[in-house]
């Protein structure tokens, strides 16, 4: 089954053409981040007007380069949250709009499960269950057990800030660009080990993960002005890897877990990735980059299995309705 898939949850606007919910045959995402910038976060209706300008473009430009047309596709489906609520509409709308329009079905997607779903995009074999997922985004930091397609439990995450939200912030404080991680894990690159210990909270007895502590710590260490940006850097993403790496090996072990699936923007990385595959004791999956960060495939990928299973949505239906994660 051809699905035409739409994303724009946050600042991306994306669209994708995915075959049976495993092979993307176009993946488009028009970036807002320059616009953004010079605030340094994510302006919630900045964001919604650009999504308008960018979704018929984008739309256009990945049924191009998957070589069809709107007559190839065989179902639309759409991001309904949890995101930014003038920039879920603009995409979630779009997609209703086409399915109603060209008379196809039409499904709603959540954007976590969108994340946890970029590992089926990956060619080889299939990942096995029961598989532990670790989902890192700006948003969410989330350990969640997955038994088989659609069946999820929650068994730990974050109390106070997303890993992502954590590089963010720390980068800020470093003055480097936004959004943060990617520019914090390059500064790490210059900053090797020193003799700055930043704090790991281990949260015992639980999986959840709090990363407010280290955050402060950072701000300290900024302030004391005895420590490089890089050397900062460095220390930080030590200390986050640390914990989620920790964290998800001993749960792997525990659930018995086949797999571990790392999800989201902070699986893109390096350090995160090293660890993980280092330290699990299954085989770790995690989606190239361009899957990890905000994407319109992966919600083609969670399309293509629902539509499968003979699941449909309305078109009255809303951004945020409970939907099929709420299952977790
Ligand atoms: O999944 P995503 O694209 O959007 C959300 O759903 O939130 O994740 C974005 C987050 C941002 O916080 C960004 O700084 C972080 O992922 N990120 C990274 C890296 N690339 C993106 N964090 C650490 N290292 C990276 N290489
Ligand atoms: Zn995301």
């Amino acid at each position: 089954m051809r699905v035409l898939a739409i994303e724009s949850s946050c600042d991306e606007t994306a669209a994708a053409v995915i075959e049976d919910g495993r092979v993307a045959l176009s993946s488009v995402v028009a970036s807002q981040v320059d616009l953004h910038a010079k605030y340094g976060g994510v302006v919630p209706e900045v964001a919604s007007r650009q999504h308008l300008r960018n979704i018929v473009p984008v739309v256009t430009e990945a049924l191009e380069a998957a070589g069809c047309t709107l007559g190839d596709i065989e179902a639309v489906a759409g991001t309904r949250g949890p995101g930014l609520a003038g920039s879920l509409l603009v995409g979630y709308n779009a997609a209703k709009a086409i399915a109603f329009g060209r008379e196809l079905p039409f499904i709603g997607i959540n954007h976590l499960e969108g994340h946890i779903y970029a590992n089926w995009l990956v060619e080889g074999p299939e990942p096995e269950f029961p598989a532990l997922c670790l989902v890192v985004s700006g948003g969410h930091t989330d350990l969640v057990l997955m038994r088989s397609h659609g069946q999820y439990e929650r068994l730990g995450g974050t109390r106070d800030d997303a890993a992502g939200e954590a590089f963010d912030k720390v980068g800020r404080l470093l003055g480097l660009p936004f959004p943060g991680g990617p520019h914090v894990a390059k500064a790490a690159l210059e900053g090797g080990p020193s003799t700055l210990e930043l704090p790991r909270a281990w949260m015992h007895g639980t999986f959840d993960f709090s990363f407010s502590g280290l955050k402060t710590a950072a701000l300290h260490v900024v302030r004391a002005g005895q420590y490089s940006a890089p050397e900062i850097a460095w220390e930080f993403q030590e200390a986050v890897v640390d914990v989620l790496a920790g964290k998800t090996t001993r749960l792997a072990r525990e659930m018995g877990a086949k797999n571990v699936l790392v999800a989201g923007g902070v699986a893109a990385n390096t350090r995160l990735r090293e660890e993980l595959r280092r330290r699990c004791p299954v085989p770790v999956r995690i989606p190239p980059p361009k899957f990890c960060t905000d994407n319109a495939a992966m919600i083609g990928a969670v399309a293509g299995f629902r539509l499968e299973l003979g699941e449909r949505s309305p078109l009255d239906e809303d951004i945020f309705t409970t939907n099929n994660w709420a299952r977790v």
